[in-house]
C-alpha cells in the first residue's frame, strides 16, 4: 500500500508547520493549563465509568487546536478578562463528544493513536458518555454569563449534528457535488473553529466587525482543515494521524478526492468507483488500486489546493488586525493544518 502513497509535502514545509504549532502552544501554554485543568475536573461524575471512557479519549491528547484558537483570538484582541477559559473548555467538549459520536457513526477502531470507546466499550456508553460532555458543554457555556455565546454554541451544536447526519445521506452516493460536500464539511467541522475564535470577541465586545472577522477567519480555517483531513484519509501518514488509512473508503464516504476522481476518470473508473463506493463490494487490493487512480488525476493534489485556498481566505479575514505576535501564529497556523502530518 504505502507503494502508492504519494507524499504531500516537502520536508521544509513540514518542519515550517511543526515551528507554527509550536508557537502556537507557547503563546496559548499558560491558558490552556486552565482549560486542561477545568476540562479534568468537569470531565468527573459518579458514575465511573464516565470519567473513565471519557478520560480514555481525553487522556490520548489530541492537539488541542479549537480550544487553542480561543484563546489565541483572545491575545490577539488583547481581551484581559477571564471567560474564555471556560468557553475555550466549552468548545473543546463539544469536539470530544463529537469525536464519541463521531467513531460510533464511522465504526472507527482507531482514534489518536488509542482503540476508539466504541471498540473497548460498546455503542451504547459511548453515545452516553458524548451527551454528558455535550451537557458539561453547555453549563460551561452558561457560567460565561453571555447570552449571544450561549446561542452561537448552541447553534453550532445543532449545525455539527446536521453535517454529520447531511453526510450520511451523501454516503455512497457518487452523485454528490463538491458544492454538497463543501456543504457537509462547513457543518460538521469549520462552523465549530469559526465559533471557537468568534466567542472570544463576543465576550470582549468589540463589535460585530471584530466578532465577524474572527468568525470568518475559523470558517476558513475549518473549511481547509477539513479537506486536508480527508486528503490525509488516503495518505500513508494516516498512521501517525493515529487513525486507520482508507477509512473513508472502506466505508463509502463521498469525499472531494472521490467527488474528483470519479469526474475526471474513465468508464472503467467509474465502474471501479461504483462497485467499491457504492455497492460498496470491496476486495483485497482494491483501497491500493483507488489510490494509484487518486494520484493519477492528482486529486489529492487538487484537494490541497482547494483547501490551499480557504487557508489564503482565512488569512485575508485577519487583516482587520493590528500585527502581533498572535495574529502571527494565528496566521501561522493556517499553513500548519495544510501541511499537518497529525
Ligand atoms: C478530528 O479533529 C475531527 C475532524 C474534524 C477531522 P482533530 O484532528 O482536531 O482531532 P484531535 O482533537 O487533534 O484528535
Ligand atoms: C469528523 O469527521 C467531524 C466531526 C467529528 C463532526 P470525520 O469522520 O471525517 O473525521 P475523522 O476522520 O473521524 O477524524
Ligand atoms: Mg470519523
Ligand atoms: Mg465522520
Amino acid at each position: 500500500m504505502s507503494d502508492n502513497v504519494v507524499p504531500m509535502h516537502s520536508k521544509s514545509i513540514e518542519e515550517d508547520a511543526q515551528t507554527a504549532i509550536d508557537a502556537m502552544q507557547e503563546l496559548t501554554n499558560a491558558d490552556m493549563n486552565l482549560v486542561n485543568e477545568i476540562i479534568l475536573s468537569r470531565m468527573q461524575s459518579p458514575v465511573a465509568l464516565i470519567p473513565e471512557l471519557a478520560g480514555h479519549l481525553i487522556s490520548s491528547g489530541g492537539k488541542r487546536l479549537r480550544p487553542m484558537l480561543t484563546l489565541a483570538a483572545a491575545k490577539l484582541i488583547g481581551y484581559e478578562g477571564k471567560r474564555h477559559i471556560g468557553l475555550a473548555t466549552a468548545v473543546e467538549f463539544i469536539h470530544t463528544a463529537t469525536l464519541l459520536h463521531d467513531d460510533v457513526v464511522d465504526q472507527s477502531t482507531l482514534r489518536r493513536g488509542k482503540k476508539t470507546a466504541n471498540l473497548i466499550w460498546g455503542n451504547q456508553p459511548t453515545v452516553l458518555v458524548g451527551d454528558f460532555l455535550f451537557s458539561r458543554a453547555f453549563e460551561l457555556m452558561v457560567e460565561s454569563d453571555s447570552l449571544r455565546v450561549l446561542k452561537i454554541l448552541s447553534n453550532t451544536s445543532a449545525v455539527i449534528t446536521e453535517g454529520e447526519v447531511l453526510q450520511l445521506t451523501t454516503a455512497n452516493d457518487l452523485s454528490t457535488t463538491e458544492e454538497k460536500y463543501l456543504e457537509v464539511i462547513t457543518a460538521k467541522t469549520a462552523v465549530l473553529f469559526a465559533a471557537a475564535c468568534e466567542v472570544t470577541g463576543v465576550v470582549s465586545d468589540q463589535g460585530t466587525d471584530v466578532e465577524a472577522a474572527l468568525s470568518a477567519y475559523g470558517k476558513y480555517l475549518g473549511i481547509a482543515f477539513q479537506l486536508v483531513d480527508d486528503a490525509l484519509d488516503y495518505s500513508a501518514k494516516q498512521a501517525t494521524m493515529g487513525k486507520n488509512v482508507g477509512d473513508d473508503f472502506q466505508e463509502g464516504k463521498i469525499t472531494l478526492p472521490v467527488i474528483l476522481a470519479y469526474r475526471r476518470g474513465t468508464d472503467e473508473e467509474r465502474e471501479f468507483w461504483k462497485q467499491t463506493m457504492q455497492a460498496v463490494r470491496q476486495k483485497e487490493g482494491d483501497l491500493d488500486k483507488a489510490l494509484v487512480i487518486l494520484n493519477s488525476h492528482g486529486t489529492l493534489a487538487a484537494t490541497l489546493d482547494r483547501a490551499r485556498h480557504y487557508g489564503e481566505m482565512a488569512k485575508d479575514a485577519l487583516a482587520i488586525f493590528n500585527d502581533n505576535p498572535a495574529k502571527k501564529a494565528m496566521l501561522d497556523i493556517v499553513d500548519f493544518c495544510i501541511a499537518r502530518g497529525y
